[in-house]
């Protein structure tokens, strides 16, 4: 009964925001989030993966994994061209750097985080791109969100060694020099929590690249924002 009434506004709201991508909404005094495919125009076609076959992959492993009570959103109601998720609270990203966290007031939220992608690794699931604008917070719970960039196309252990350096890879692209201690920290309570099998193939698989960065570091003052974190990355992965 409740969720087709919560399927009757969605579907007014859709129709008032028919190009919207993502937006929150709140219906009985609770917060969702509705996100519709990306309607991508002209050339940018060519270049982007297909928005429709991105958004039912995340669908669906929003769903299966919602059946594994893994950390994700829970899916409210969904369509072939749009889904509904519970909110989850507040992205990491926004957390530290508009609610401008103390490194003090960090370092137990990135301990949570560490444990919780070595738990939902123990639980031979993987993300695609956990950065820390799509990972959520709320009351000391970390939430999984944005399945896009899901893919089970290599071996579980290469896909979870991924998720563990896209992570600290974020962690140095948000948050800079600064994101070095909450690296430490979140790296530590990861393999703490069962992760150091897939922490020493990720320390592998950087330590096989480093020849590339000895090709990079000269171009370093002129790299773009994603390639500029591989430099403090490379003296982390050295330390070890
Ligand atoms: N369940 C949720 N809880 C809290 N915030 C969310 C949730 N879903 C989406 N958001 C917010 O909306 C933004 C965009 O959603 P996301 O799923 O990451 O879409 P996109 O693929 O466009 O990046 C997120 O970065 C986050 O700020
Ligand atoms: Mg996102």
């Amino acid at each position: 009964m409740k969720l087709s009434s919560l399927e009757k506004h969605v579907q007014s709201l859709r129709q008032q925001q028919p190009n919207k991508r993502v937006f929150s909404f709140e219906y009985e005094h609770k917060k969702y989030w509705l996100k519709q495919v990306e309607k991508v125009r002209g050339a940018m076609k060519l270049l982007k993966s297909d928005p429709q076959q991105l958004l039912t992959t995340e669908i669906d492993t929003l769903k299966r994994y919602n059946q594994l009570k893994a950390p994700v959103p829970v899916v409210a109601c969904s369509g072939t061209d749009f889904v509904v998720i519970e909110d989850a609270g507040v992205t990491l990203k926004h957390l530290f750097l508009k609610q401008k966290l103390t490194t003090e007031q960090a370092l137990p939220v990135v301990q949570v985080v560490g444990k919780a992608l070595a738990e939902l690794h123990a639980q031979g699931l993987n993300h695609g791109r956990p950065a820390l604008r799509d990972i959520a917070w709320r009351d000391g719970k970390v939430t999984f969100i944005d399945f896009e960039a899901y893919r089970a196309d290599m071996d579980i252990l290469s896909l979870q060694s991924r998720d563990l350096l896209v992570l600290i890879h974020s962690f140095y692209r948000d948050l800079g020099e600064a994101g070095h201690t909450l690296v430490h920290q979140a790296v530590a309570a990861y393999r703490e929590a069962g992760g150091e099998d897939v922490w020493q193939h990720a320390l592998a698989k950087m330590r096989r690249l480093s020849w590339l960065e000895m090709l990079l570091r000269p171009i370093k003052p002129i790299a773009g924002k994603d390639l500029r974190p591989l430099y403090p990355m490379m003296d982390f992965i050295k330390s070890f």
